[in-house]
């Protein structure tokens, strides 16, 4: 059905999408990896776990447009039904199907519960039917609020909690454009061990593991998931939080893998992002705020970049280089982010920061603007007063 579609806000969501300003935001990204070199020895066949929005999404369209890559995007989105729109990343799966297609890229998606068995055997059996069995680039980015574990049934909920005492920080109402304080209850260990296993390693090892034993792994494959560690500011609720607690276990895991895939000369990547607006990001108490005043600084500096900047350096220059790693073997694609000059700026605003001066302080109008943009909105040249088809189907997907 044809509709006007605005956004509609609830809490750090959006429960509307706009299929066209998607889709513009789709061209946007493909736009600023064609102005870039081509990569002649970048991967050929990639398949993105988590590939229909933030990281993922910028992943697999640097890696088919800025290296010619056929791409396979697993993901786990809702498609539109009577009056209400797909999510986001449903339509910027059919955007960016649909600019492969025209690129002469084969780009072929999967939607369902990446966790499961079930949506392992359909991408190895696709992987198998299309590519021959040969990926060369593995691209873990999985998001999730919680984990069904497919051996036991299990399902797991990961939250976001400091771990030991209270925490209590600045943060923002963004909506409501205000400074607030925020009190967090300590996680006891069942979140701790939920989180871990929401966020952690397991599911990226099984994959690799099922796509190994299927034979799905080329010679010198690489895998590559994300990860965090951020300033003092934030380490409270993320590095030394629950969620820091699975991403421990996720870098564990790579060293874990990395031996796995000795057989076949392959390497488990971990790289650490910058923070962004997504809609993972979006949840976390403290982080837009850090987030909104890191944006600020950094665009004065000349060194800001958003996903796409981020994961087309990341596959163009250091996934294939020894270049930017640290002691642990981890990409530093924090670098900028972490420079002293900049994390200094952003503590002094810190610690100065109120809803009165957040206008001037910080890049609120930038955090705001980046946040309606993951739905779709907001984006210049589309027309948000015309009706818009919002049922609209991802091509490699059969109804
Ligand atoms: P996002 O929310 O934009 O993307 C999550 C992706 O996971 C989507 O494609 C979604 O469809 C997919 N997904 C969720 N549940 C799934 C399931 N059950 N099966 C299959 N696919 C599923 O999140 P974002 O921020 O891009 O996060 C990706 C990774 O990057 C995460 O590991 C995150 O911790 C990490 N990261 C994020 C940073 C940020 O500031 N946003 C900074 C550094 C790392």
């Amino acid at each position: 059905m044809s509709t006007i579609v605005s956004p509609k806000v609830r809490g750090f969501i959006c429960t509307t999408a706009h299929p066209t300003g998607c889709k513009q935001h789709i061209i946007n990204q493909i736009n600023y990896v064609k102005a870039k070199e081509k990569q002649t020895d970048g991967p050929k066949r990639v398949l993105v776990i988590g590939a229909s929005t933030g990281f993922g999404l910028a992943s697999r369209i640097s890696a088919a447009f800025g290296s010619d890559a056929a791409t396979i995007g697993v993901s786990f989105e809702r498609p539109a039904t009577g009056k209400r729109t797909a999510s986001a990343g449903w339509y910027n799966t059919v955007a960016f199907e649909n600019a492969a297609a025209e690129a002469g890229l084969y780009a072929k998606s999967i939607n369902g519960d990446g966790f499961s068995n079930d949506i392992k055997q359909q991408t190895i059996e696709l992987i198998q039917k299309d590519w021959g069995g040969e990926v060369d680039l593995v691209i873990y980015s999985i998001a999730a609020p919680r984990r069904t574990d497919p051996e036991t049934g299990t399902t797991y909920q990961s939250t976001l909690k400091p771990i030991g005492d209270v925490y209590t920080n600045k943060s923002v109402d963004v909506m409501a454009r205000k400074v607030t304080e925020v009190s967090i209850d300590p996680a006891n260990e069942d979140d701790i061990e939920n989180t871990i296993r929401v966020m952690g390693g397991d599911d990226w090892q099984r994959w690799i593991n099922a796509l190994l034993e299927a034979n799905c792994l080329a010679n010198a494959v690489k895998t590559v998931a994300y990860t965090y560690i951020g300033p003092a500011i934030t380490h409270r609720i993320y590095r030394e939080g629950t969620i820091g607690r699975a991403k421990a276990h996720l870098e564990a895991t790579a060293k874990e893998l990395s031996n796995t895939l000795s057989s076949v000369n392959g390497e488990a990547l971990i790289s650490v992002n910058k923070a962004l607006v997504t809609q993972a990001s979006a949840a976390i108490p403290v982080v837009p705020l850090y987030i909104s005043i890191l944006f600020k600084k950094m665009k004065e500096k000349g060194s800001h970049e958003d996903c796409i900047e981020q994961m087309q350096r990341l596959l163009c220059e250091r996934l294939y280089s020894k270049e930017g790693r640290d002691n642990e073997g981890r990409i530093r694609m924090d670098d900028w982010e972490m420079e002293k000059d900049i994390q200094d700026a952003v503590s002094a605003v810190w610690d100065n920061v109120s809803t009165d001066n957040l206008g001037s302080e910080t890049d609120i109008d930038s955090y705001m603007h980046c946040f309606y943009r993951l739905f779709g909105f907001g984006l210049d040249g589309v027309d948000y007063d015309a009706p818009v088809e919002i049922d609209v189907a991802i091509p490699s997907i059969k109804k």
